[in-house]
């Protein structure tokens, strides 16, 4: 079967990646720097899938070490690539970092995979290239708007750099996944998302607060022009999410792709507010949840969720799980995690 590189293997979206290539009987290399994630999410990989998949800890920043990676690597088909930074507001403050993790490291792999003879490449966007889109359901054709954070920059312009490698490169063939909101965790709790101190984002804010790691949920808003006056997102489950990958990745390998450099959004294209996100997660945990409305963040879109017509037809991928599903699965990990 063939041998698929995973960057950042051990993150969030990652490690739930790697579970979904496995069950379909890739081989996989994982690289990461642990710089947001820990080894010990190999064994929850492997309590899943029975199998334990290649580990490298590696900076993709270090261009020698990426070189010689794909030296002794040199029968890998394909890439996906998680790897990068991901906090909004500390890229408004480091930019350089950003700048280097995110856009550096992409251009020494797409370096290297033009090397190979055939390479598929999955890029980990975001729904952020659409900013505040005009119209909603957002469809791949809406036009990106300017980028409010250098985090939100880097996904544009990782992008046009794939786009124009791809234009230049016969062997290479690219598709970028534009994530809405992913949340949730593997329904066998043996994975999930581990946020490195306060989270920034509201699953895990909700889950933490109502295991009592946080005294209360701020609820950003609700004088915006929706039903109950809070933001609305398209909240995807993980798992969900993963299967896209590897639908992505086999349209690639198979040589289904309608053009080298594609993009899909990735979203349930049902947009829930953040009253609704916490109704779901009270239903199906049973707990009352602690918050408060405090005032606007700044930055926040009013609202976005996806078209799925493209995701669907094109790409042959639909949901599975419900917004439910995922708020249980997130709360069934946070228990685990904190042993309760
Ligand atoms: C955020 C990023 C986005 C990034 C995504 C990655 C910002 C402005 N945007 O998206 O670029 O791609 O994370 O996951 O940071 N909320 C609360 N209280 C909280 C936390 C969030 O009310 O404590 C609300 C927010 O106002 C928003 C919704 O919950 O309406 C979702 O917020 P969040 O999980 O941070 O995701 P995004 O802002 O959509």
């Amino acid at each position: 079967m063939d041998k698929i590189l995973v960057t950042g293997g051990l993150g969030f979206i990652g490690s739930h990646t790697v579970v979904e290539l496995q069950n379909e009987g890739y081989e996989v290399v994982i690289i990461d720097d642990l710089s947001n994630s820990s080894e010990k999410v190999l064994d929850g990989i492997v309590a899943i899938t029975g199998k334990k998949p290649v580990f490298e800890k590696l900076d993709l920043k270090e261009k020698d070490k990426v070189e010689a990676f794909f030296a002794k690597h040199s029968d890998v088909k394909g890439v996906i690539h998680f790897a990068a930074s991901k906090a909004v507001g500390e890229s408004v403050n480091e930019p350089l970092k950003y700048y280097e993790n995110n856009i550096g490291t992409l251009v020494y792999i797409l370096k290297e995979l033009r090397k190979l003879p055939s390479a598929g490449f999955i890029f980990s966007s975001s729904c952020t290239v659409y900013g505040q889109a005009d119209e909603l359901p957002i469809t791949e054709n809406a036009p990106v708007k300017q980028a409010e954070s250098p985090y939100g920059n880097t996904k544009q312009i990782g992008e046009e750099i794939i786009k124009d490698t791809c234009k230049v490169s016969p062997n290479l063939k690219a598709i970028a996944l534009r994530y809405f909101n992913p949340v949730g965790a593997h329904e066998s709790v043996e994975i999930g998302e581990l946020p490195i101190g306060v989270p920034q984002n509201l699953v895990p804010f909700i889950t933490q607060t109502a295991i009592g790691l946080r005294d209360e949920l701020s609820v950003f808003g609700e004088d915006y022009p929706t039903p109950d006056g809070t933001c609305i997102r398209d909240y995807i489950h993980v798992v969900d999410l993963a299967k896209a990958h590897v639908i992505a990745l086999k349209r690639l390998l198979e040589g289904k792709n309608k053009s080298s450099y594609e993009t899909f959004n990735l979203g349930t294209g049902t947009g829930s507010s953040v009253l609704e996100v916490i109704k779901s997660f009270e239903k199906v945990s049973g707990k009352k949840l602690n918050y408060k409305v405090v005032g606007r963040r700044e930055g926040d879109i009013i609202s976005a969720y996806a078209d799925t017509d493209k995701a669907n037809n094109e790409l042959g991928w639909k949901t599975g799980l419900s917004l439910d599903d995922a708020m249980r699965s997130a709360w069934k990990w946070e228990c685990k995690v904190r042993g309760k």
